[in-house]
Order: structure tokens, then sequence, then C-alpha cells
């Protein structure tokens, strides 16, 4: 895949599935991202995986990107294309003030 070079290696993706997160809606966030990665065929490029509590609760769904560990709040389903985009393109500038 072309780009700027942001998803050369593997990402993953960690969606929160903590109790609060769990409560914004981060199961939705999980299958919408999982969704849009096959439906986009970046299965090679983007792994969407789950993972305990990130320490931002009640600012969920939170998703922690790795490499880098960079942790984004508020990725509600309906963010997902959006951020998928922002990562891909390394434009996640508005997800971080959220
Ligand atoms: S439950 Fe998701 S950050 Fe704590």
């Amino acid at each position: 895949m072309g780009g700027n070079g942001c998803f050369m290696a593997k990402t993953t993706l960690w969606v929160c599935i903590g109790k609060h997160c769990k409560e914004d809606g981060s199961k939705k966030t999980r299958n919408t991202l999982r969704d849009l990665v096959q439906a986009q065929g970046l299965e090679d490029a983007i792994e969407v995986d789950t993972c305990n509590c990130l320490g931002k609760c009640g600012k969920g769904p939170v998703i922690r990107i790795e490499p880098g560990g960079e942790r984004v709040k508020r990725i509600s389903g309906k963010k997902c294309e959006a951020f998928l985009e922002a990562a891909q393109t390394g434009t996640l500038g508005r997800f971080r003030k959220q």
C-alpha cells in the first residue's frame, strides 16, 4: 500500500472493551473498524483487536494505536471511518483534542 508511511508496518488498533468503554459503545466501534478494514482491503496493514482498560475511562471508546502507544478517545462507531482515514494519513490531530 502507498500512503505516507504511517501504516507501513502492521498497525494494531486496540479497542478498549473495559466496563466504561463498553458502556460508551466500544464493541460497535470494534465491529465497525473491522468491517471498514475488511471493506477497504487493509487486513495486511491493520489489525483490530480488543483490550482492557486503557486508563481513560469516561472518554470512551478509547483506542490505543500500536506501534507508538498513542491513545485516542471518544471514537464512536460513526467516527470510525474518519478515524481510520486520519490514522492512515497521519492527520489524527482532531481526534487528539477530544
Ligand atoms: S474502560 Fe476503557 S479506558 Fe477504562
